[in-house]
């Protein structure tokens, strides 16, 4: 696992859509995840896509999860936010958007990912809890898409895009961490201190149910992107940033 460890948000942003950026190609599959940390990083992916740098006409993009009971016109459900902050300013058609449904069966969402030959970058953010998508706390470690039922920090930390915590579905559908671990690719990003253990977990801590983002540990391709508030726990800081500024050839 690799890690990389810049001072501000937006330097964590700069990188993370340098090394999203290198999947925008024909036939691309890229994994999105939505709530507050991509958003930067979708901002400069737009702002790459606009110049001509990098074209993402005939990218596929999957989600990660969706909440159960928001149709897709609802402002905060999953497919209507991607919709606004990253396919309709890149341009790109909303068929090639995939938003995992929770009147289907999972399996179809899965079958879907295997259809489009499967997620060569996923980009993710973490829960304060070390949730990815929305495996919480106690998620098999080979799950695939299903329906979870969220942790009441999670309802908590997501209550400021709804207009109170009880407005908050407490279900949702979601990529499994099965599912994850089979991008070719996890790109993880955190930024502030509220992600501070959540980072410390998933680094150092052990591969474990208990962090569902651990996963990352297992993963053969993983790189975590954060910012010097959100590495505050890391017990190896200064290794990592020796490692990223020493790396071999
Ligand atoms: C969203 C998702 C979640 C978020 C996590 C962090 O699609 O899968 O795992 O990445 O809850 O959310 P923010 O970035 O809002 O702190």
């Amino acid at each position: 696992m690799e890690v990389i460890i810049r001072k501000t948000a937006a330097e964590v942003a700069t990188v993370a859509a340098d090394i999203l950026g290198q999947y925008f190609r024909p036939g691309g599959v890229i994994g999105v995840a939505t709530g507050s940390t991509p958003l930067a990083t979708y901002a400069a992916i737009i702002a790459r896509a606009q110049v001509g740098i990098l074209d993402a006409s005939e990218v596929e993009f999957f989600a990660l999860d969706e909440y159960v009971g928001l149709g897709h016109d609802h402002p905060q459900s999953y497919y209507r936010t991607l919709r606004t902050e990253l396919i309709d300013p890149l341009g790109v058609e909303p068929r090639r958007l995939h938003v995992p449904d929770a009147s289907q069966a999972g399996e179809r969402y899965e079958a879907e990912i295997l259809a489009a030959g499967g997620i060569d970058c996923q980009l993710l953010g973490v829960g304060t809890n070390g949730h990815i998508g929305f495996n919480e706390p106690g998620s098999s470690l080979n799950s695939v898409t299903r329906w979870k039922t969220l942790h009441p920090q999670t309802v908590a930390d997501n209550a400021r895009f709804f207009s109170s915590a009880d407005a908050v579905p407490r279900h949702v559908i979601t990529q499994g961490l099965g599912t994850i671990q089979r991008a070719g690719h996890l790109l993880l990003i955190a930024t502030g201190d509220a992600k501070r253990n959540a980072v410390a977990g998933l680094v150092e801590g052990p591969l474990s149910a208990a962090c569902p983002a651990s996963i990352m540990q297992w993963h053969r391709h993983a790189t975590v992107v954060v910012d010097g508030a959100a590495a505050a726990g890391l017990k190896n800081r200064e290794y990592y940033e020796f490692a990223e500024a020493n790396k071999p050839n």
